[in-house]
């Protein structure tokens, strides 16, 4: 899942930094970690320098770093209520490899278990629950939409 959409997922759901979040099928945990930059208030993409607008000649990388610096300088390092679980070890070793990297891994917590299976949830009560469940279906792109048409 692109972040830019799980950003976009939980403005649509009013997510703010207050509520205690859950997703029940978390895969590499995309919703998760924009929800923890979020809640500590670090822009979205904060770790990405190769924007295509550095390319524009008008573009001050002083200017750029500047506003940088100045976004980065109100996070915060809040304790928040932020959840996944996954069904599989290895999705779960992926997620916790790129809350990692997004410097997140100390704001989310991700426990192995089955959304079908309520005992395996945090013992938390939720505000909010945002996933991205697995349609079980892909579609054929390579093929052309002719021939990846499927009943629903
Ligand atoms: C579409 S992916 C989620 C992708 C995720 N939003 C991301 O950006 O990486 C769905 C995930 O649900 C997991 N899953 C499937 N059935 C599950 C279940 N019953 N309980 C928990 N996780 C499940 C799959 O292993 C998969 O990682």
């Amino acid at each position: 899942m692109k972040p830019l959409l799980a950003l976009a997922m939980l403005e649509l759901a009013g997510y703010d930094y207050g509520k205690t979040l859950i997703d029940l099928m978390c895969g590499g945990a995309t919703i998760l970690i924009e929800a923890a930059l979020k809640a500590r208030n670090i822009p979205h993409n904060y770790l990405r320098r190769d924007f295509s607008f550095t390319k524009i000649n008008v573009f001050d990388s002083r200017v750029f770093e500047i506003f940088r610096e100045n976004f980065l300088s109100q996070s915060n390092n809040g304790v928040y209520k932020i959840y996944g679980i996954e069904k599989f070890e290895h999705h779960r070793e992926g997620a916790k490899i790129n809350c990692a990297k997004a410097g997140v891994d100390d704001t989310v917590f991700l426990n192995l278990g089955d959304a079908l299976d309520y005992r395996t949830y945090p013992q938390e009560s939720f505000d909010m629950i945002a996933t991205n469940p697995p349609y079980g279906v892909r579609m054929a792109i390579k093929h052309g939409l002719k021939n990846s048409i499927h009943s629903f």
